[in-house]
């Protein structure tokens, strides 16, 4: 796949001297043609400022940013027009014309760009069928749901034939379902248009329903990148794995885990689970073989198309030195999250007095 958009080493400041805000703070990143990248962060993290940088609502204070072959970066504000008109984007708050109608709405851009009556009552017609909305091309936002309204969103974005869509928390004011109506009419954007679409978000579920590669921000920087199953299935950073848990819930709490050592004799630890190694099955396989029993208390399993990921919990019982080599083993094809502040240090020796006193 070619690539689309390129960012170089790109900064983008705020304010100088000490109260210089680094809204984007060395990101260095391609996005290829056609495809749905994801950007993930929590509030603050830059990501609506790294999508404006795309299509020149921000300037690059320094670095190299491509968009479509043209080096945004070096243009000039009125040459960033002609880009910015290639570019859709789509909000949180729709930004629509309150006393318009929804096909005016949707005629803007084209009435801005000079097209005729006829071609773009045509085109309105056209792009109103396409987002399911063409019975309401009377009515005014205020009378439609959320949905509809960011449907009529959509549809404006669409109107002049972009390449790129951008999508800012496009989801963030509607509720669960509506949420999937809309993510559906945007991979139809995508898999029907051939538009490469930016979608940034804070849910997790956002980008694992939509994007194949995802940047996770924080404090202006990407801190991870990669395949959305990679990033999520072994999240190196404390953020990643926050995402992670907000959809999966898989990992237990302080709280949980302080009554899971209190009412489960042995040692606990976390084992993530992960396709690529099939670790399920030889984490079983392995427990087995060093003679450890391991009991399930927590955890949570998903998947990204058919590849699970997520993790297990368990409290080991048997040999002290034979828990330490299942442990050993496992940490050779997965990661081990171990708790030894809720045993006092000494886990495995813990774990096999009880099982003598029994
Ligand atoms: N025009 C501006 N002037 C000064 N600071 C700004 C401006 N725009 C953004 N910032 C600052 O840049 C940082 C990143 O903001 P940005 O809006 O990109 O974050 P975000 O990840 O989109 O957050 P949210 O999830 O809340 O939308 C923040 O500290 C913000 O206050
Ligand atoms: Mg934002």
């Amino acid at each position: 796949m070619s690539e689309i958009i390129r960012f170089e080493g790109v900064h983008k400041t705020f304010g100088d001297g000490p109260r210089a805000v680094h809204a984007v703070d060395d990101v260095t990143l391609t996005i290829d043609k056609g495809e749905i990248f994801g950007v993930i962060g929590y509030s603050g993290a830059g990501k609506s400022t790294l999508v404006r940088l795309i299509n020149g609502l921000e300037s690059v204070t320094s670095g190299r940013l491509v968009v479509d072959g043209a080096e945004v970066s070096a243009l000039g504000e009125k040459q960033l027009r002609g880009v910015r008109a290639d570019i859709g984007m789509i909000f949180q708050q729709f930004n629509l014309f309150p006393s318009k109608t929804v096909a005016e709405n949707v005629a803007y851009p084209l009435r801005v760009a000079g097209w005729e009556k006829a071609r773009r009552d045509a085109r309105v017609a056209e792009l109103l069928d396409f987002v399911g909305l063409a019975d309401k091309a009377g009515a005014r936002p205020p009378q439609l749901s959320g949905g509809q309204k960011q449907r009529v969103g959509i549809a404006r974005a669409l109107a002049r034939q972009p390449k790129i869509l951008l999508a800012d928390e496009a989801t963030s004011a509607l509720d669960p379902e509506t949420t999937r109506d809309v993510l559906a009419l945007l991979r139809r954007v995508n898999a029907e248009l051939g538009i490469t679409i930016v979608v940034i978000t804070h849910e997790m579920d956002v980008v694992k329903y939509m994007c194949e590669r995802v940047a996770v921000m924080e404090d202006g920087k990407v801190v991870e990148l990669g395949t959305v199953y990679d990033v999520f299935s072994r999240p190196r950073r404390e953020v990643t794995r926050r995402f992670v848990g907000t959809s999966l819930r898989d990992r237990p709490s302080r709280e949980v885990l302080e009554r899971l050592a209190g009412t489960h004799p042995g040692t606990l630890v976390t084992v993530g689970i992960q396709e690529d190694t099939g670790s399920s099955a030889r984490l079983m396989n392995s427990l087995a073989e060093h003679g450890v029993q391991g009991a399930i208390v927590y955890g949570g399993i998903t998947e990204i198309g058919v590849r699970p990921f997520g993790s297990l919990t368990l409290a080991l019982t048997g040999d002290g030195g034979a828990i330490r080599a299942a442990l050993a083993d496992l940490r050779s094809f997965t990661t081990v999250q171990e708790y030894p502040e809720l045993t006092g240090g000494a886990p495995a020796a813990t774990a096999h007095e009880s099982k003598e006193q029994r």
